[in-house]
């Protein structure tokens, strides 16, 4: 671990996925995208702010050519109320999606509730085709059914951090995914 994470590393029980194992990870991710995207127009649209650091790994793994957006969602009474409804706190400002094929970035699917809405609220505004990327998966959490077309790892139902992952703000910063300590979200 990196001298000036010091702080934050005790915070951490373990190591979930190192940095090694998350650069196989995007890696393998990259090629299946150079792969299926070749033939076409790719925008990866990052969802602020969790993803920035995948998003960032990803995109120079690519060899295929792309064009990248940005959009920051968040969903209406965290935790209780499942309506299902996003709010969306920065859109895409972009005028005609016909002939872009949307590649959602995402650091985690939990509910699945904020993937499920950016699919469709992308093809009702347009887009050529919509597909989605999540770096960790969180089966056991899900409420509506929705699966991403590319998974990084399938992980336990943990509190999970780093690699642009936060709790409070804190943590995204960390160069690898490590389950929190819980004494730390119930203090
Ligand atoms: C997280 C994550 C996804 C969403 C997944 O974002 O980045 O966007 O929650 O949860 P869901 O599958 O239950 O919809 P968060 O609201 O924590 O914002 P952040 O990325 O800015 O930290």
């Amino acid at each position: 671990m990196r001298v000036h994470h010091d702080v934050w590393d005790q915070d951490v029980e373990q190591v979930l996925i190192s940095e090694q194992e998350l650069d196989e990870i995007v890696s393998r991710i990259a090629a299946q995208i150079d792969q299926d995207y070749k033939d076409k127009n790719l925008l990866l649209l990052c969802i602020l702010k969790g993803s920035l650091v995948f998003m960032g790994d990803l995109m120079k793994k690519l060899s295929i050519p792309c064009e990248i957006d940005c959009m920051k969602v968040s969903s209406y009474g965290h935790g209780t109320v499942t309506s299902g409804r996003i709010n969306i706190l920065l859109d895409l400002h972009r005028q005609d999606l016909s002939e872009k094929d949307i590649l959602i970035i995402e650091d985690i699917i939990d509910s699945g509730k904020t993937l499920s809405y950016l699919v469709s609220y992308l093809r009702i505004n347009g887009a050529r085709s919509v597909r989605t990327v999540a770096l960790l998966d969180k089966p056991s959490r899900r409420e509506v059914d929705y699966t991403p077309d590319y998974v990084g790892r399938e992980i336990p139902d943990a509190f999970v951090v780093g690699y642009g992952l936060d709790f409070g703000e804190k943590y995204r910063s960390l160069p690898y995914v490590g389950i929190l300590k819980p004494e730390i979200y119930t203090n």
